[in-house]
């Protein structure tokens, strides 16, 4: 498939400070000379922070390593793991096409998409919450067919199941990921036949699926309340198309290949040091929030456990505790000023209550106790 950039672009692009230093330590880890060999990670954060990988999040990145355009560019094209062009805010569907999954039922995934998301792969559905788009192989044909939704496998899936599994997302709610028709990893589908001992007291998931329900990430979620994390630009103005920037330039005075011939003299912005532009790059405005009302300590009755918010583990669970936070329904009270503030002020883990929609799971939460406690 011809993979291109996508005709609307964002004016520039920058990491946030968490990123970049993130960013930066990976750098480290090559060895003099091979900094480009960094270039996967840094493209993959790029796109976690906007959702999709612009062409200013590519020309950035190869700025940081030292790399022609073009050399990151082959990169960002070769593998479908980047996504050029915006991405549904709540999952980009990825259904595997190649034969083994075709032949167990492939096209049957494709036409659930197909009338509920968009006809076209690559196109948002009505709604800019789901895209989808047909892969090849993704290593998972013993489960076929399967699909990757966020950063996780569905496999052994039906029509009905994907259905299913679309109308979970859109509820916002993310249905454990793995095989969908009771097994419990690769095993034959009439169950193991020897080796059955570790069955017993076995865990509930297998360990990439226990793995992806602990990190709970696997799409992005939004509870309408605020512009996703995952998609900033649907809050934005759409950006010029750029005429002058259709076609890939070599990066500033950078050779493409071992020639040493840059194809054409860039642009004197261009020139400028990549530190320099990166600097010069608009920061993405940040909105200070109001402080939410917080308690000295948990009500009688001992603190809820935060932990059941999708998202947050116990060095989040300490922090929030730290600044105040006990409760489901402090958090369930939360608006997006509210959110703003506290997105800011988590230290290491900037954004997570947008990006995880932690008001709408602590409402759930909120009700649930106090059903418990016959509240
Ligand atoms: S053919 Fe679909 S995962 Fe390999």
């Amino acid at each position: 498939m011809l993979r291109r950039l996508h005709p609307d672009q964002p004016e520039s692009f920058a990491f946030t400070p968490e990123n970049r230093a993130w960013a930066e330590a990976q750098i480290t880890r090559f060895p003099e000379g091979r900094q480009a060999s960094a270039i996967i990670p840094l493209l993959w954060r790029a796109q976690e922070q906007e959702g999709w990988l612009t062409r200013p999040a590519i020309e950035h990145v190869a700025d940081m390593l030292g790399m022609a355009y073009i050399r990151a560019l082959e990169v960002a094209t070769f593998y479908f793991m980047f996504q050029l062009a915006p991405v549904g805010s709540v999952a980009h569907i990825q259904i595997c096409g190649t034969t083994p999954c075709m032949l167990c039922g492939a096209e049957k995934l494709v036409d659930v998409c197909k009338p509920r998301i968009s006809k076209r792969p690559h196109a948002l559905s009505d709604d800019g919450k789901f895209s989808w788009e047909e892969v090849e192989c993704l290593g998972a044909c013993s489960n076929a067919p399967m699909a990757q939704i966020g950063k996780d496998y569905y496999e052994d899936l039906t029509a009905e199941r994907l259905e299913w599994i679309l109308d979970e997302l859109a509820a916002g709610r993310v249905p454990p990921p793995g095989p969908q028709n009771g097994r419990y990893a690769s095993e034959p589908a009439g169950g193991l036949t020897s080796l059955t001992a570790h069955y017993d007291g076995r865990m509930a998931h297998n360990a990439s699926v226990a793995r992806a329900v602990a990190i709970g990430d696997t799409v992005k979620r939004i509870d309408g309340t605020e512009v996703p994390l995952s998609a900033p630009w649907l809050g934005k103005p759409k950006a010029p198309r750029a005429a002058a920037k259709s076609e890939p330039k070599p990066g500033a005075g950078i050779p493409a290949d071992e020639t040493g011939v840059t194809v054409q003299e860039a642009p004197a912005k261009a020139k400028a040091k990549p530190e320099a532009r990166a600097k010069a790059a608009p920061e993405p405005a940040t909105n200070p929030g109001v402080k939410p009302a917080m308690l000295e300590a948990a009500r009688a009755g001992g603190p809820d456990d935060l932990k059941r918010i999708s998202g947050v583990g116990p060095k989040l669970e300490a922090l929030l505790n730290r600044l105040g936070v006990y409760h489901f329904d402090q958090i369930a009270a939360w608006g997006p000023g509210e959110i703003a503030w506290v997105d800011q002020n988590l230290e290491g883990f900037k954004g997570r209550v947008s990006r995880d929609g932690w008001v709408a799971q602590a409402r759930d939460l909120a009700q649930g106790t106090q059903t418990e406690t016959g509240a």
